[in-house]
């Protein structure tokens, strides 16, 4: 049977995730490529809206030690999780509060506002209540990053969905199951959908496209809402591309982050992109995880890079990286991983790890 909104969230996880879309540094970069020059990242205020078990704001803050960040969620079960995670990671600058975005009243303005798979997932008065606090309590210098599912594209999801859950009743079996079986009938486009569910796993398809509520607008419909909020739209959170409703018509877009601005904001010269500063990476003697990686190994979380990047490890490779606390030499690592993992091939593995900026 299916759950209401407020049921799933309040029984089950969701899914710990990072998202590199709403990565401060990188939304703050691409602002000042369209000429929003002064979001500042160092010594932020960033604030959180449906922040889930904290896994994304942890990733945030473990990284700007010099931010200040709030993650708010309705969820009593999410905010209980994201509060122990922080107390055992001893991370200073980031704090979690319990309360729906429509009561929440916290003191001043954020100079960083994100909020990531909330606006498709919520009824439309926390949309509009939500796109309100924003345009209220954006700082003046402030960016705002929201993400939402694009109509264009997500419509023939559903359409699949519907399908799928036909099937499910049916069957009585779960998404997968019935996924799988629909793949066999599906023409060549619905077959394609079907492959990227299959990829995103049980767990996060009851969630998103099985979810109870995955409301989808258009790019248009939600600027036109942002700026009845006192908003004004920048561009896409990454590419800085100002997409528009015909080219989603066109490409099927089924998702999108982008970011705001106040209204009253002043908009300068664009800046060009920074080089990104080829970073050279040297495997440490004695490899150290911080305590938020650390954390995420033993935990079974997965583990978040230097671009905010998640990445799951099988539970073998987990046990080796919970054992990198500093305290053991490469070798001994070696040699430990050959006990636990005897599959892995632990020397470019570890060159691997280091790469992806897991000891920065
Ligand atoms: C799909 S989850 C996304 C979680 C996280 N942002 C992520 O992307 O991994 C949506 C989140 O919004 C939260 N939420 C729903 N309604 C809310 C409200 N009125 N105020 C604050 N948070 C809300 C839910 O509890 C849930 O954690």
């Amino acid at each position: 049977m299916q759950r209401t909104f407020a049921e799933l969230y309040q029984a089950e996880a969701y899914p710990p995730m990072s998202h590199p879309s709403s990565d401060p540094i990188v939304n703050a970069e691409v602002a000042r490529f369209l000429g929003f020059g002064r979001s500042k990242v160092e010594g932020a205020r960033i604030l959180e809206i449906g922040c889930g078990t904290g896994h994304h704001l942890l990733s945030v803050a473990n990284r700007l030690r010099s931010a200040e960040c709030l993650g708010v969620d309705v969820s009593k079960k999410y905010i209980s999780t994201a509060k122990n995670l922080a107390r055992q990671t001893g991370l200073k600058n980031v704090s979690f509060c319990e309360s729906s975005i429509l009561e929440f009243d916290p003191v001043g303005e954020f100079d960083l506002i994100i909020t990531h798979g909330v606006f498709s997932w919520v009824p439309n008065e926390v949309k509009v209540g939500m796109m309100d606090f924003i345009g209220k309590r954006l700082s003046i210098d402030g960016i705002a990053t929201v993400s939402f599912n694009v109509a264009a594209g997500w419509k023939e999801r559903m359409l699949v969905v519907e399908k799928v859950r036909a099937i499910q009743t049916a069957g009585d079996v779960d998404e997968m199951t019935a996924l799988a079986v629909f793949k066999d009938v599906a023409d060549a486009r619905e077959a394609e959908i079907v492959d990227d569910m299959l990829a995103k796993g049980l767990e996060v398809l009851a969630c998103d496209d099985f979810g109870p509520l995955t409301d989808a607008w258009s790019l248009g419909a939600v600027v036109k809402l942002a700026e009845m909020s006192g908003l004004r739209w920048l561009g896409d959170s990454v590419s800085g591309e100002r997409g528009d409703d015909l080219t989603d018509e066109k490409l099927k877009t089924t998702f999108r982050s982008e970011i705001f601005c106040r209204k009253d904001a002043l908009l300068g010269e664009s800046i060009p992109f920074s080089e990104q500063s080829s970073e050279n990476f040297i495997v440490p003697h004695f490899p150290k995880l911080d305590a938020w990686r650390l954390i995420c190994a033993q935990e079974c979380l997965p583990l978040v890079d230097s671009k905010l990047k998640s990445c799951v490890f099988p539970f073998s490779q987990l046990k080796v990286l919970a054992a990198m606390d500093g305290s053991r030499s490469v070798m001994a690592l070696a040699g430990f991983a050959k006990e636990v993992s005897p599959e892995l091939d632990f020397v470019p593995w570890l060159k691997y790890v280091t790469e992806r900026g897991f000891f920065a």
